[in-house]
């Protein structure tokens, strides 16, 4: 219970997802379920909170995924904002605000706080040189640039690291690079940057964590230490890109500011949101020094929290710091690494489809998971275990036998106590139970606390089991009354203490049971009074069976199969008929194909399509060798308007299938088809 100082408010973030893909499971056991049964308990001791979340929208990986589908980051951050928010809502995420960093109040803070810096004079700059695509117009990040690795020799690195070999690389080690934007060779120009002299804090930074915050999990100190003890550089916070919050100075056009320094800025302009939604006022929550600041996030977002944030808050002279920062580590799927690019992942929406209803089945799986001190594992054998051999067999079973029973002798009303010994052993042993929890959460350590609560529920089913009331109810009436009458205590107090972590489940059973408060003070105490009404008993936790988990495997396992998994989230708007008529596609065969000078993507074809020759340019040249097409026989738009592609005029489009990886490949017409064949 013993916290060591007295806040009067708290202040709760949860990092902000990139609004570039859906969340899935690893998202929600790392940062987002610790967080809400955090703060679900603080409201429920009364306590003044303010729960922050919202979607992180910039950054290069969404520019890049934009560029691919050909649509605008905006398009992109807008439909996944939406995705997220709602999964967010599904699963009980209690946020008091869900805001996003491209709203314009984000805006403002970001660069208001970037002036503010550069005004105390804590900001420097520097002209450095960088890549620069001189066809394209503008200044290249990390990930525009691939080339060849000078570790492995893979050619198809990016700027920031080679995905083959692992190193992490700057753009000037690639050799050959090119511009994706392009293709062309990049050049280096010389470009201004502004800095944050991480540097000049580290002695100050060495001060707050190593000596100031010792009780940090060991995994977060350990990082910070780990950081401090190489020695901090300076870090540039603006970059030359389009897409950000712009840099607020005249001679900063083209340049916005780094996504790390502003996004944890939304977690202060979401206040300001919610502060407008509410009428209430943000500021106490970020400047009052008895308000406590509590970050969750991953353990790969803990340089950032850590070490670059409290730097900012520090410079700007307004803010707290945080007080903690509990960072997870991950959580890993069937014993590999989640990964969205191949879809190895439990999505929450889809989950949601498989498992309607099941939210706290779930939230508890994750909990009881959850990987606070070193990676843990999802399974699905162990999620049905944990589903049929705690939530159903414990949990669901004491409660439907406490109401049962309820029904059975007292046609739904709560009978009168003869068995006061009993009352009071009960509400000790809650009271003991929710003091266990209590500490427990206070030092972030939910996997004890779920299990210090589901104690309490299998205290109840060993009461019941060895008591018998079934037995007694003809021989001893008020004994029986007594066991029934105490059992249903427990059960309400159940209905609090289970709240933080399964808050579907709590309130159904306070539907049951009347019971309107959600206070931590009252648990141990007694509920309900004699002779209120009870509901009818419905099932809480249903059986999983093994036919349902065997289908989550498979489904898993085929997916993985196909490696690049099209999730067609890129799907084009409906189209008519009519436009789908004026179409027209033919077979035709091809007869010649060579490379063009000085363009290495392109083929030019030749191609018979019945009683006419085409010449058609393909950007096939990096997949498709000639004598590898030569004599197929493809489909081609055949009415498509002429274009001249390096000084060769196309003359219609032959299709391929092309992967998410960018691979190409040919579709081919059956051997009967002639040239000139319609495709309808
Ligand atoms: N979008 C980041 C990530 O997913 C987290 C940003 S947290 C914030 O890793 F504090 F910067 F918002
Ligand atoms: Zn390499």
């Amino acid at each position: 219970m013993a916290e060591s100082r007295n806040y009067k408010k708290y202040t709760v973030t949860t990092a902000l997802p990139y609004a570039n893909g859906p969340i899935h499971i690893g998202h929600l056991a790392g940062v987002y379920v610790p967080a809400d049964i955090y703060v679900r308990y603080l409201r429920m001791r009364g306590r003044d909170v303010l729960f922050v979340g919202g979607s992180d929208e910039h950054g290069v990986p969404i520019t890049i995924r934009a560029r691919q589908e050909n649509i605008s980051p905006q398009q992109i951050v807008d439909h996944y904002h939406n995705k997220i928010k709602k999964s967010f809502e599904d699963f009980g995420i209690s946020f008091d605000i869900y805001s996003r960093t491209s709203n314009p109040i984000h805006y403002q803070l970001s660069q208001d706080f970037f002036l503010k810096l550069l005004n105390k004079g804590e900001l420097f700059t520097q002209n450095i040189l960088q890549y620069y695509d001189e066809e394209a117009g503008q200044f290249l990040a990390d990930r525009y640039i691939i080339g060849t690795c000078p570790h492995c020799g893979y050619t198809e690195a990016y700027g920031d690291q080679c995905e083959k070999c692992g190193s992490s690389l700057s753009p000037q080690e690639l050799i050959n690079p090119r511009s994706t934007l392009s293709g062309s060779a990049p050049v280096l120009k010389e470009t201004l940057h502004w800095y944050l002299p991480l540097d000049k804090y580290e002695g100050w930074l060495r001060e707050w964590i190593l000596e100031g915050h010792k009780e940090w999990k060991p995994n977060v100190y350990g990082q910070c230490k780990s950081w401090l003890d190489q020695g901090l550089q300076p870090r540039a916070v603006t970059r030359d890109l389009d897409w950000g919050v712009p840099v607020p100075l005249p001679d900063a056009e083209g340049k916005v500011l780094y996504v790390w320094f502003e996004a944890p800025l939304g977690y202060i302009s979401a206040s300001i949101d919610w502060s407008k939604k509410t009428g209430k006022d943000w500021q106490p929550y970020w400047k009052n020094q008895d308000t406590k600041l509590i970050h969750f996030i991953g353990k790969d977002n803990i340089v950032f929290h850590c070490i670059i944030f409290p730097v900012m808050l520090k410079m700007e002279g307004s803010y707290i710091l945080p007080e903690n920062v509990p960072a997870n580590e991950f959580m890993n799927l069937e014993g590999k690494k989640i990964s969205t690019s191949r879809n190895w992942a439990v999505w929450l929406d889809e989950y949601l489809v498989d498992f309607p209803n099941k939210q706290d089945v779930l939230r508890y799986v994750l909990t009881i998971n959850m990987p606070e001190t070193k990676d843990s594992d999802f399974t699905w054998k162990n999620f049905q275990q944990h589903n049929n051999n705690e939530l159903a067999a414990i949990y669901g079973n004491l409660v439907n036998r406490a109401l049962v029973l309820t029904h059975k002798y007292y046609s739904g009303l709560v009978p009168e106590n003869f068995l006061i010994e009993d009352e009071e052993m009960i509400y000790s042993f809650i009271t003991k139970k929710r003091d266990e929890v209590t500490n427990y959460l206070e030092q972030f350590k939910f996997r004890e606390a779920l299990n210090s609560m589901m104690d309490v529920a299998r205290f109840g089913n060993k009461y019941l089991t060895e008591k018998e009331p079934w037995k007694l109810a003809k021989t001893s009436p008020n004994i029986t009354k007594g066991i029934i009458y105490n059992i249903l205590q427990l059960v309400a107090n159940l209905s609090l203490l289970s709240e933080p972590f399964l808050p579907f489940t709590a309130q159904k059973l306070r539907n049951i049971l009347h019971i309107n408060l959600l206070d931590w003070d009252k648990i141990g105490t007694p509920l309900l009074k004699t002779g209120a009404r009870i509901e009818q008993p419905i099932i809480l936790f249903e059986q999983i069976s093994d036919e349902v988990i065997e289908n989550q495997l498979n489904k898993l396992h085929k997916s993985d199969a196909v490696e690049v998994v099209n999730r067609l989230d890129d799907l084009k708007p409906i189209i008519s008929w009519e436009d789908f008529e004026k179409i027209d596609l033919r077979v035709g065969q091809v007869i010649s194909a060579e490379y063009i000078s000085n363009a290495d993507k392109l083929l030019k074809l030749q191609i018979n399509i019945g009683g006419q020759i085409r010449t058609i340019v393909s950007g096939i040249a990096q997949h498709i060798s000639p004598d590898q097409i030569i004599n197929k026989k493809v489909i081609l738009v055949a009415n498509l308007e002429k274009k001249k592609i390096r000084g060769v005029e196309s003359e219609g489009m032959v299709l391929f299938v092309e992967n998410k990886n960018g691979d190409l490949m040919l579709v081919c017409a059956d051997d009967n088809a002639k040239p000139g064949d319609k495709v309808k």
